[in-house]
This record gives C-alpha cells, sequence and structure tokens, in this order.
C-alpha cells in the first residue's frame, strides 16, 4: 500500500498512528525517513500558533538557547530567534528538512544564531540547552526523560507538544482547540507540558550550619532516583533520615531532625550552584546560614 507515493510500511502505520495524525489528509507531507536511525515520529509540523503558545509557556529569553529534538521545517528554534533574540539549535534525520530548516533560518535573518543538523535526536547533547522542544511520540518523549535529568542544567524547561514525560509530574499543563490543527492531525485538541529540569544533588556532602546549632559539620549523603530524592544526615557517628527533601529547579529544602534531645526541627531553604548548597535556615525562632559543598558524586 502507498500514501502520497511512499511505501506505507507497518512501521510507519503504527507511528503514523500514534500522534493523533493518523489521518490520510497529513500523508501528503510525511517525506520519506531515514530509516537506518530510529524513527521517533513522523513529520508533522506544529501548527503556528502552537509555536507561539510553547514559546510562551517556556518564557524564553533573550539568553536561552532552545534545542528542539525532530525540528521539521525549524520553525520552532526560528521563531524563539526572530520573537525573543534566543539562540536556537535543531536536529533531525530527514536531510531535506534540515535544510530547509537553515534556509527558513536565513530568510528570517537569524542564521547567526539558529543552525540545525541532520543528526539522531537521540544521540543529541543536551547540556547546554536551557529550552528544550518536542514534538514526538508518547514512548520518545519518556524514553528521553533520563538524558533531560542526566544532561540539562537546573532549571532548564521542557515544553512538550501533546505527551507528557510521564511519570514525571509536569509544573503546568495547559490545553486548549486550535482549528489549523484539525487538518493535519484530525483533532484540534492540544495540550502543552512544561516541565523544569531539577538539579542534580545526588552525592555525599559536607553541610555546616552555624556554631550554635551544630559545632562540626555534618555528612550528608543524597540520593536522587527517577524523580525520588531522599537525604540522610550522619553527625558524630548518628545518622537520621532528612525529613524533607525538595528540589525544583536550582531551588532546595530540606527539613532536619532535631540535632540534640528535645531540639527543634531546622527548615533549610538554598539554592544549588557549582557544587555548593547554600541559604537560610530557621529553626524554632532562630535563623542563621547555611552551606553544603559537594564531596563526591558517588553515594557511598
Ligand atoms: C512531529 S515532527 C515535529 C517537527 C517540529 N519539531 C515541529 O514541532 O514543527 C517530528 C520530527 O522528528 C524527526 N525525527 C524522527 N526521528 C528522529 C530521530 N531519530 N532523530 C532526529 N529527528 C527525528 C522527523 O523527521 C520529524 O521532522
Amino acid at each position: 500500500m502507498t500514501i502520497g507515493g511512499l511505501p506505507f510500511s507497518p512501521a510507519r502505520r503504527r507511528l503514523l498512528a500514534a500522534l493523533p495524525l493518523a489521518a490520510l489528509p497529513f500523508a501528503s507531507i510525511v517525506p520519506a525517513l531515514a530509516l537506518a536511525q530510529r524513527n521517533a515520529a513522523p513529520y508533522v509540523p506544529t501548527p503556528w500558533p502552537i509555536v507561539d503558545a510553547m514559546l510562551d509557556l517556556a518564557r524564553i529569553r533573550a539568553d536561552d538557547l532552545l534545542v528542539d529534538l525532530g525540528c521539521g521545517d525549524g520553525r520552532l528554534a526560528v521563531t524563539a530567534a526572530k520573537r525573543f533574540g534566543a539562540r536556537g539549535y535543531g536536529v533531525d534525520i530527514d536531510p531535506e528538512l534540515v535544510a530547509l530548516a537553515n534556509r527558513n533560518a536565513a530568510d528570517a535573518g537569524v542564521a547567526e544564531r539558529v543552525r540545525f543538523e541532520q543528526r539522531d535526536l537521540f544521540q543529541t547533547d543536551l547540556r547546554d540547552a536551557t529550552v528544550l522542544t518536542l514534538y514526538l511520540l508518547p514512548q520518545t518523549v519518556v524514553e528521553l526523560v533520563p538524558r533531560i535529568f542526566a544532561q540539562m542544567p537546573a532549571g532548564a524547561r521542557v515544553v512538550s507538544h501533546d505527551y507528557g514525560l510521564s511519570p514525571w509530574p509536569p509544573e503546568r499543563h495547559v490545553a486548549f482547540d486550535v482549528p489549523e490543527k484539525k487538518r493535519i492531525t484530525g483533532t484540534t485538541y492540544t495540550v502543552l507540558y512544561l516541565y523544569i529540569v531539577p538539579a542534580r544533588l545526588a552525592g555525599v556532602w559536607r553541610l555546616d550550619l552555624p556554631e550554635s546549632l551544630m559545632s562540626r559539620p555534618a555528612r550528608l549523603v543524597i540520593t536522587q532516583e527517577s524523580l525520588k530524592s531522599a537525604a540522610t544526615l550522619t553527625i558524630g557517628g548518628r545518622t537520621a533520615e532528612v525529613e524533607e527533601l525538595f528540589v525544583h529547579g536550582d531551588e532546595v529544602r530540606m527539613l532536619l531532625p532535631p540535632l540534640s534531645p528535645g531540639g527543634k526541627r531546622l527548615l533549610l531553604e538554598g539554592h544549588a550552584r557549582d557544587g555548593t548548597l547554600e541559604g537560610a535556615l530557621e529553626s524554632g525562632g532562630s535563623r542563621g546560614m547555611w552551606r553544603a559543598s559537594r564531596l563526591s558524586t558517588e553515594v557511598r
């Protein structure tokens, strides 16, 4: 069977069915796919009103580097550069789309800030990306979560069109109808999911508190597995669980158990920056500062 002159293999039929784009009307815009690399989604451009909504949801700034995995004609990165002065980088397996995206960047006068390359999205380095945009198959976006956690900087934003990065709970999601979408996907319904990348804190830390609360440094061991963070505190041979550890972007909040019999719990709030955690603490009405420096990224 052929659609738009291209063989319609069982694999392509599954791809089309998985995006709610399964309908024949858009099949004519699906190009030949470079199947040597793993196909993460057929080409379906994000309608323009959704491009704007995705960039607004990510709150793009001029100092952002937006990476679009599976960039198609480059519209997300080019628009981010045009509207907000951001830099952009996109990859696609389809060389014709990559060439078109680079032409679109040049036509829009943003070629100095935006670049597109033919590359497998599963092999693309995300370490410098402060914003990541995705319009891919549901299973592909989920598969990218460990890579996002391992590589993207704390506080970076991820916006996914139509599919959530389950089980990662989104920071926000917005749902709306876009009439232009009906023609290409068969539905007007659109959902956008926003995620904020948490700081990577796993490892062993030296924790210093004001002398009045703790006369010598404690050892803080933080574990981060998938979406769960936990910590233990060891002071002078005594180990206790940290009662609460909350990580949101580079913000950290910890509730420590009382450090001495009859003592009060300690609430530590602060930020993670370059191997250091620091901020303000509060315990039974007294306030002070706290600081932790990373001794190792291995949990031992
Ligand atoms: C649904 S389209 C999204 C296009 C664009 N991001 C947009 O929102 O308009 C998905 C794109 O991913 C590309 N793609 C699929 N598998 C890929 C892979 N393994 N590496 C890079 N790009 C891939 C496809 O060629 C297609 O252009």
